[in-house]
């Protein structure tokens, strides 16, 4: 659609979680003559941030190095990590956390004032620092979210990105909108600016069970691979291991139960009380996250389960209410005590590893775009994240991607900063939506065939499932929930399609054909960009 309404900035950003807000306070920072303007779907601090249990992961024990976390989160991503991208995140790590500190987020420390560090799985170190026990994702949406009141960013809500404006030059240089209820922003706009920053989050949505909330429908990869930007390692979708299990057919977000809570002594346990991750991994209960994710399935497969349970009767209720208040209350909303009895689990889909190619400044390869945070893929988690390495990349990456656009901004001319006046590119996107009613449809699909165990059989079901899911008989009418639908069907395409050309197994890519990881052949990336039909 033609946009209604133009707005001119000279830094856009896109979306609100960690990644999004610090960026836009950063950038600020730098350049506070600059109109940074942030748009975000929902309200500011509807995203996956706010839902963040365990924690951040950081080099702050004196006992622990750089070099080890580095190796922790090389171990995790099984061979796939950049290893650059992963130096970067653990050496600048702690200046970052200590940039969150100083912008109002406050975490939890001992009696002396030190903070107080945690461990999850694949982490050989006590590294990661939470708030509030384990509602870390919380406090930092809230410290963010007051410092951004507090300054003259801009921010436009109830606004889903549709689309890349390019100059003709080929670079960024804006974004169409869809915004409800703005008075006289309502409808289909654009915003201009000279430098356009993804940091819309992650595609939980895509499947029928995550951690994610209903926001994580893949706008940005979506958007990325219909503006012909490169995206990479799709396939990589993370289950954390321990979702509360609420029933085979429960959908939508799930509630997560940490980590941390692992970190803190937890072990899993089959019906008969057997401890069945002592004998898979010699960090038992705190391997990686792929490890136990796989442990849990085997193990229900065994026992002919639908579920395990996390057992943490012992920390008594002392413990779970101060250091778990979040965890221990949604689980006691849902009828299990944790204090008297372990806690039904199961794995669901958690955090997408891939997404737009981005290199060590957050560039993606259309010159003026950056992906940040969720929706980029800058090689620091391989085949499989380490646990709290993600608030961690945002953070770290955001300041990055500030001090690049200052940079590139500060060089060109007064007349190159902001994209030439006229009308935005023309809008040649094809125009098919997909109609809403296919969410559900998209999303069991997904689960089915292409979920934490895929094979070429269930993926090439898949694959055929949502092509037939596009095509609708009558027109579909523009709206929020029908381009989340796009969206989805778009990144799910994508994913499934890496799924299937990568036959191997490694880190959280699971093929039940190809059961062994293949170094010979797949020590390498998949890119994918969007073939003409693949709206
Ligand atoms: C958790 O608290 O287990 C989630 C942490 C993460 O996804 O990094």
């Amino acid at each position: 659609p033609a946009p209604g309404w133009t707005v001119e900035a000279d830094v856009v950003v896109v979306g609100s979680g960690i990644a999004g807000l610090t960026l836009a306070l950063r950038y600020a920072g730098l350049d506070p003559e600059a109109k940074v303007l942030v748009v975000t779907k929902d309200v500011l601090s509807s995203g996956s941030t706010r839902w963040a249990q365990g924690g951040i992961a950081a080099v702050l024990d004196p006992q622990d190095t750089p070099a080890e976390h580095l190796s922790d989160t090389l171990v995790a991503g099984v061979g796939l990590c950049d290893e650059e991208a992963v130096r970067v995140l653990v050496t600048e790590g702690p200046g970052a956390l200590r940039g969150l500190i100083a912008a109002g987020a406050r975490f939890d420390t001992d009696d002396s004032g030190e903070l107080q560090l945690t461990r999850e799985g694949g982490h050989r170190r006590n590294r990661i620092v939470h708030a509030g026990g384990d509602a870390t994702g919380a406090e930092v949406q809230r410290a963010l979210v007051q410092a951004l009141r507090e300054s003259s960013i801009e921010v436009i809500e109830h606004a889903l990105v549709l689309d890349l404006l390019k100059d003709a030059g080929g670079r960024a240089a804006g974004v169409t909108l869809h915004v409800m209820g703005e008075g006289e922003r309502d409808g289909v706009g654009a915003v201009r600016a000279g430098a356009v920053v993804l940091a819309t989050g992650g595609m939980g949505q895509v499947y029928a069970a995550t951690t994610n909330p209903v926001v994580s429908t893949g706008d940005g990869v979506a958007l990325a691979l219909r503006a012909g930007a490169v995206v990479r390692d799709l396939e990589f979708v993370q289950f954390h291991p321990t979702v509360l299990w609420l029933g085979e057919d429960s959908t939508g977000q799930q509630p997560l139960i940490s980590e941390a809570v692992r970190g803190e002594g937890a072990v899993l346990v089959d019906a008969e009380g057997v401890r069945f991750m002592k004998d898979v991994h010699e960090l038992a209960d705190l391997a990686p996250r792929d490890v136990v994710a796989k442990a849990i399935m085997r193990r229900m497969r065994e026992t002919g389960a639908d579920h395990m349970y996390l057992d943490a009767r012992h920390f008594g209720e002392e413990k779970w209410r101060t250091r778990f208040p979040t965890i221990h209350a949604v689980c006691r909303e849902h009828g299990i005590d944790p204090v008297t009895q372990p806690i039904p689990v199961a794995p669901a889909a958690h955090y997408a590893s891939g997404g737009v190619r981005a290199d060590l400044h957050g560039r993606t390869s259309v010159p003026g775009l950056y992906a940040c945070g969720e929706v980029a893929c800058t090689g620091v988690h391989g085949a499989n994240r380490l646990a709290s390495n993600s608030l961690l990349e945002g953070l770290v990456f955001a300041e990055r991607i500030a001090a690049d656009i200052h940079a590139v901004r500060r060089a060109a001319s007064p007349a190159a900063v902001r994209p030439a006046p006229g009308e935005p590119a023309a809008d040649d996107r094809p125009t098919g939506l997909v109609d809403p009613r296919a969410r559900p449809r998209i999303q069991g699909h997904m689960s089915r065939g292409a979920s934490v165990l895929r094979g070429q059989d269930s993926l090439n079901e898949v694959a055929r499932a949502l092509v037939s899911t596009r095509w609708t008989p009558v027109a579909v009418e523009p709206c929020t929930e029908s381009w989340e639908a796009t969206n989805l069907l778009t990144v799910a395409s994508a994913l499934v399609e890496a799924a299937r050309n990568r036959e191997e197994t490694r880190g959280s890519h699971w093929r039940e054909d190809f059961p062994e990881r293949n170094d010979a052949w797949w020590l390498g990336h998949l890119d994918v960009t969007l073939t003409a039909e693949g709206m």
